[in-house]
């Protein structure tokens, strides 16, 4: 019945606020190895640093460093920012937040200080 039920919502289109209460993300997501080079950098590169880059980076801030995205990360903005915290403004600017995995990432990479 649960699983009918899953399978419903999933051809409906409106499944994503459901989704993350159905598949809890840490059984399928992997933060074994996250690091600012494997993991973080490429998640910039591919939503953020199209703002926030170049000599008038969106917000004053530059992500393309592995020093200033760990500088934002230690003020709780990043993940704050990533997660739609309501204490930060929503990121990226005006588009989805981003999937449960990767914010686990990192949360992951924040909690464990931010390996390079
Ligand atoms: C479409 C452009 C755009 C994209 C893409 C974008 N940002 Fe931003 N970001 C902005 C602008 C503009 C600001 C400054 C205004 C504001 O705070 O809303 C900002 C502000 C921020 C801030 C400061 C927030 C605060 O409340 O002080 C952080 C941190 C940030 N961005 C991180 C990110 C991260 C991480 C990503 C990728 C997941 C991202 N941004 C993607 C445009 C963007």
């Amino acid at each position: 019945m649960v699983l009918a039920t899953v399978l419903a919502l999933l051809f409906t289109g409106c499944y994503y606020d459901i989704e993350e209460e159905l598949y809890p993300v840490s059984g399928t997501c992997d933060t074994s190895n996250v690091t600012y080079t494997a993991t973080i950098a490429p998640i910039m590169n591919q939503h953020c640093v199209s703002c926030h880059s170049g000599s008038a980076p969106s917000g004053n801030i530059d992500l393309t460093s592995y020093a200033n995205v760990m500088a934002e990360a230690s003020t709780g903005s990043l993940y704050g920012s990533m997660s739609h915290d309501p204490n930060w403004s929503a990121m990226p600017q005006g588009g989805n937040k981003l999937d449960d995995c990767t914010l686990l990432k990192i949360k992951t990479w924040v909690d464990r200080g931010t390996p390079n």
